[in-house]
């Protein structure tokens, strides 16, 4: 299958910041490891701090033949009402992902914007909510 992972704002800074969060890989790394557990499928990554930037990817996206994309939209889950438009305006299926357990965390990230329109969401499981929300497309499909 054909999977297009999107990270957004501050997701570049992953093994740098909040590492008792986030861990200590850098998202490169993170990247390379989603690819290897993937492996037989065709993984291809994106990252952008830039609102605007993410919405035209999504469009892109939307007429690519992805199978599915796996998104992180960072702080942007909390309020972006551009990037759920633009998961909105494609058919493609989106779903949500955080490395972190959004709902053990401060009351502002338990609400998400993007999630009304995404297939799903994973949170919590670190480098292995990626993994988890792509196996979720090879699994409704076999
Ligand atoms: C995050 C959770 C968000 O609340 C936060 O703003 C991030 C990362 C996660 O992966 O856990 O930047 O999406």
């Amino acid at each position: 299958m054909r999977f297009l992972f999107i990270n957004g704002v501050n997701l570049n800074m992953t093994g740098q910041r909040e590492k008792g969060v986030y861990g200590e890989r850098t998202l490169d790394e993170i990247n390379a490891q989603i690819s290897r557990l993937l492996s037989g499928h065709d993984c291809e990554f994106y990252q952008s701090n830039v609102e605007g930037e993410i919405c035209s990817r999504l469009h892109a996206a939307g007429s690519e033949g992805f199978d599915g994309v796996i998104l992180n939209a960072g702080a942007y889950t909390h309020y972006s009402y551009a990037i759920r438009d633009a998961i909105a305006a494609i058919a493609t299926p989106v779903v949500e992902v955080h490395m972190s357990n959004v709902h053990a965390r401060e009351p502002f990230r338990r609400e998400s914007v993007i999630s009304p329109v995404c297939r799903g969401v994973v949170a919590g499981f670190g480098m292995a909510s990626y993994v988890l929300a792509a196996q979720s497309f090879i699994i409704s499909q076999s």
